[in-house]
């Protein structure tokens, strides 16, 4: 592990405008540096990089990190070689963390649950080394020393991790859920006599495992279970090792297994990744097609693979962005992606992912299948079934193609379709003000601005007064208790750069890098962030008043007097005193 006070020196040695301008030359740019993005094709340069916040952000493809990013972006290297290279640059020397300090009660931290894992990983990885039958069976699928090691591929003996360095009774082991507590109160290993397959996230950081059993025999593929490390519906397995191929094809390949990934690297085809045996989300689609503009899914030839790619498409509509697009592979049905290109080879594998089936041809067809076109009815329930999944889409354009499909097929007008679909008008996605927002998320919107503009703020916030079921709260709630806890381990508030190290671990935030880069064009003038603070607090708090008293005055309206609680009424009158003749002012609706 490197330690997090590490980590922020680093960041307050590089200075990110000269490390970039080394690889792609800056012009400035008012008081930013711009220049065309080196992550995607452009004419005019979107790529801006703050010399005072030390990030970068595209306005075109929306790349975004601080220097160290940049260097994983650019380079295609791990977190830790990321750090290590500029560490050298800024003459630093790296150091590892020195013992683990933990509280009883607690539990482990996570940074100790990556380090059991590390730990139990490299462990796996010797294992391999003495294992004759495990790299036979590596060699009987294809595979070579050189891709093993690539995917940190190792072998969890028959007697698991009771072989190894690791302390049996080391609460971490069963924390990272490398080890279970049987009935009985005894301790045994999640993983016996299996190949074992590394998940490892972004941060190149080990977070879970596959076994897979070698030979027949059940169950196929052990997964670690969810831990404080693991999310499955989040995690990628392959994400890592992509990266390169993924920029230089601006392409990811989605597949089913852990072996489709490796088989397909072992035969250059390197823009691969799985879900980790859930079916793809929302979330796997939105951070994928943050680095690659088209994702091809590319599932198992027999039913089973065809319902996971519906699966996929219904998951993908609500993610997908404009100029993005999907696609799917349908594989012959004796053949998943690792037997395919193992008989067929890189170059007809990669002609059926440039050929494959367009989103919209996927949804229309299998649309069909379930209906009879031939009759009204059969076309009148196409545009039915339809329907919900029209809904979901926030790509005008797209929407549009296949309101015009489903109007031919059909017999319908367009305008029809849009009616029986019930269609809103999807605002043009637009980089002016957001249209119709509700005023707390523009105060919460405001508050991420102030926070990520002077960190300090996030000690001052009332995070429980806020409202909760906004997505612009649980954001503002993420990035203030990670300012919290970044200033409990290190003391200062962090500034934005380490502050965004740190949640690069977490979810990908939309909303974050939409604050941070219009703070790049607007920064709020440093004397008035305390005044903007103080007073988004408190029109917070007077506008939260106002719609508690309208509310309570609709129901005293539709209930009489009578229909308030007793508790309801002193609100009431509590409210109106503190809150002035306000509301009284406000003309009344009825
Ligand atoms: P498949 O059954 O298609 O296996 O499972 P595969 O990828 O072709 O594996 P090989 O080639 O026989 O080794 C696809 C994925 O489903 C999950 C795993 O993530 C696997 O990679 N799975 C499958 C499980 O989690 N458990 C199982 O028992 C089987
Ligand atoms: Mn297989």
């Amino acid at each position: 592990m490197i330690p997090e006070s590490f980590i922020q020196d680093l960041l307050h040695r590089v200075d990110i405008v000269d490390l970039i301008d080394a690889h792609v030359p800056l012009k400035k740019a008012g008081a930013n540096y711009a220049a065309c993005c080196p992550f995607h094709n452009e004419k005019s340069p979107s790529f801006t990089v703050s010399p005072t916040k030390q990030f970068y952000h595209c306005f075109g493809c929306g790349a975004h990190g601080t220097a160290i990013g940049f260097m994983m972006e650019y380079s295609g290297m791990g977190f830790i070689d990321a750090v290590k290279d500029l560490a050298n640059r800024a003459g630093m020397q790296v150091p590892e963390q020195e013992g683990r300090r933990r509280e009883a009660s607690d539990g482990p931290r996570t940074v100790d649950l990556v380090e059991a894992m590390t730990q139990a990983a490299q462990f796996y990885r010797e294992q391999l080394k003495a294992s004759p039958k495990a790299i036979d069976y590596l060699k009987q699928r294809g595979l070579t020393g050189e891709i093993a090691a690539r995917f940190g591929m190792g072998y969890a003996p028959p007697n698991g991790l009771r072989e190894s360095s690791l302390d049996y009774n080391d609460p971490r082991l069963t924390a990272a859920g490398l080890l279970k507590t049987g009935d009985d109160g005894r301790r045994y290993d999640y993983f016996r006599d299996r190949v074992m397959i590394p998940i490892i996230n972004p941060k190149g950081e080990v977070i879970a495992f596959g076994g897979r059993i070698i030979g027949p025999g059940e169950p196929k593929y052990l997964n670690s279970p969810e831990t404080p490390l693991f999310e499955k519906g989040r995690e990628l397995f392959g994400l890592p090792q992509a990266r390169v191929a993924l920029r230089e094809t601006d392409t990811a390949i989605v597949v089913e297994g852990y072996m489709d990934v490796i088989a397909l690297a072992q035969h250059g085809v390197g823009n691969a990744v799985a879900t980790l045996g859930t079916a793809t989300t929302a979330t796997h689609v939105q951070k994928l097609l943050r680095q690659v503009d088209r994702i091809v899914f590319c599932f198992d030839g027999d039913n089973a693979g065809r319902k996971a790619a519906w699966r996929a498409l219904e998951n993908s509509l609500e993610a997908l962005p404009e100029q993005k697009t999907i696609g799917f592979v349908f594989l012959p049905e004796e053949h998943d992606p690792d037997s395919y290109v193992r008989e067929f080879g890189k170059d007809a594998f990669n002609r059926m992912v440039a050929q494959a089936t367009p989103l919209s041809d996927f949804l229309l067809r299998e649309l069909g299948r379930q209906c009879d076109l031939t009759s009204a009815e059969g076309k009148a329930k196409l545009v039915a079934d339809a329907k919900p999944l029209l809904q979901k889409l926030q790509t005008p354009l797209l929407r549009l193609q296949l309101v015009k499909r489903l109007a031919e097929i059909s017999g319908f007008s367009q305008t029809e379709v849009e009616r029986l679909c019930e269609l809103r008008t999807i605002a043009p996605p637009a980089p002016a003000r957001a249209p119709r927002q509700s005023p707390a998320a523009t105060f919460m919107k405001k508050l991420i601005r102030l926070i990520l503009q002077k960190p300090a703020l996030a000690l001052r916030l009332p995070i429980d007064a806020l409202p909760g079921d906004l997505p612009e709260t649980r954001t503002l709630r993420r990035l203030v208790t990670t300012v919290r806890d970044m200033a409990e381990d290190g003391g200062a508030p962090p500034a934005y750069a380490p502050l965004l190290e740190r949640l690069r671990a977490g979810e990908d935030d939309a909303l974050l890098r939409a604050a941070a880069s219009d703070l790049m064009h607007e920064p709020f003038a440093e004397d008035e962030i305390e005044s903007e603070f103080a007073g988004t607090l408190d029109k917070f708090a007077r506008d939260a008043q106002t719609s508690e008293i309208d509310a309570l005055k609709a129901k005293a309206r539709a209930l009489g007097v009578a229909g308030l609680s007793a508790d309801e009424k002193a609100r009431y009158v509590a409210l109106l005193s503190t809150h002035g003749n306000r509301s009284r002012e406000t003309p009344e609706a009825s």
